[in-house]
């Protein structure tokens, strides 16, 4: 099988690339990624050998053209994620995540390619903070942020795309990843770095805000199972009942890595911030069989504390501007 992966040098695209060449070895992987300040070469540096990487654009139709033309499938990570950047300056999000989306979705149309389009579960807006409503494959889209009304719109695309030109596509939403390789700029791994660089961790408002996390392995192993044995035309929801506040998690932090549970900073709150994410995933399991494998959600963070601890030149280059931007707007 040869499998185009898109934004293959991003978070989530690293560790399905690095699982994908342990667990199959029998596909064929060759990454597109523009390597934007979120893309990352070193990260696949320990398998360079064993892909192709190409440096481009998936808003580039040519390029896009010519690579889904010689493979099998399509996983598609490649967007831009960071809501506090989307609500700085929104216009790479809608290049990325939708125009991108839609030359994907041309060229898997022209060439006959299967296509999986990950997504995530902001596309539903947020949940009351102390309702037990969970999101299912019907909750109607409502999404809050310029991030996750672009999401939603390459969601769109691909259903129409399906319905109307027959593009054999599934989507998934996923909540909230953790684990290696995920940026400096976002929650947990940004708490880590701050202790490991002598900051103070900072949390946004009071910090009651629930996210759903799942741990990126699981996440991209329900890839591969929708990938290998989903339905075309659906959706399926990924998530790992694992709900906790910002709060919470960033307390856990400070107790793994040896730091009083008091020692941090409340910080201007994100404008319109999503007060509860929380994911039903009973269709993915009843259905596809799939089951979370890190469900003790401290083992989980420890390793992953002992990822940043251990790969410092990873992270350090990037660490400083990413704390300057957020000095900036108060955070
Ligand atoms: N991180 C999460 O918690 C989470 C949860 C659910 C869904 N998702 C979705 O998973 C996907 C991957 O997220 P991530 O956290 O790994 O993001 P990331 O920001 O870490 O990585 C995105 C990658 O896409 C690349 N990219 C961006 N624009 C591009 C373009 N125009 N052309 C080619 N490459 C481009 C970047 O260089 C980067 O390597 C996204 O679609 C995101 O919406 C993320």
């Amino acid at each position: 099988m040869r499998l185009l992966v898109t934004g293959g040098a991003g978070f989530i695209g690293t560790n399905f690339v690095h699982s994908t060449l342990s667990q199959h070895p029998e596909v064929a992987v060759t990454v597109l990624d523009a390597l934007t300040y979120a893309g990352s070469r070193e990260s696949l540096a320990p398998v360079a050998d064993d892909i192709r990487l190409v440096e481009g654009d998936i808003a580039d139709a040519a390029v896009v053209g010519s690579l889904v033309a010689e493979s099998d499938a399509v996983v598609h990570f490649a967007a831009e994620s960071h809501v506090d950047n989307a609500l700085n300056d929104p216009e790479p999000f809608l290049h990325s995540n939708v125009v991108g989306t839609f030359t994907i979705l041309e060229a898997v149309r022209r060439h006959g390619v299967r296509l999986h389009h990950v997504s995530t579960d902001e596309v539903y807006g947020d949940l009351p903070l102390d309702g037990a409503q969970r999101f299912t494959e019907t909750t109607p889209y409502n999404p809050s942020s310029p991030y996750s009304s672009t999401k939603a719109a390459s969601d769109m695309l691909v259903r129409a795309w399906t319905r109307s030109y027959g593009v054999a596509a599934t989507i998934s939403n996923c909540s909230n990843n953790y684990g290696p390789y995920q940026h400096v700029e976002k929650f947990i791994p940004r708490q880590i770095t701050n202790v490991l660089t002598g900051r103070r961790p900072k949390l946004y408002g009071r910090g009651v805000n629930v996210r759903d996390w799942i741990h990126v392995d699981d996440h991209n192993a329900a890839v591969w199972r929708i990938l290998a044995d989903g339905q075309v035309g659906r959706t399926y929801l990924i998530g790992a009942d694992s709900e906790r506040s910002n709060i919470t998690v960033l307390q856990d932090i400070l107790r793994l890595m040896g730091r009083d549970a008091d020692d941090f900073e409340h910080v201007t709150d994100r404008s319109g911030h999503d007060l509860r994410y929380a994911i039903d995933p009973t269709v993915l399991r009843d259905e596809l069989g799939w089951r979370p494998q890190h469900t003790d959600f401290e083992s989980g963070l420890r390793a992953t504390i002992e990822w940043y601890k251990n790969n410092e030149s990873w992270w350090a280059p990037l660490k400083d501007a990413v704390e300057s931007r957020y000095e900036e707007r108060g955070q």
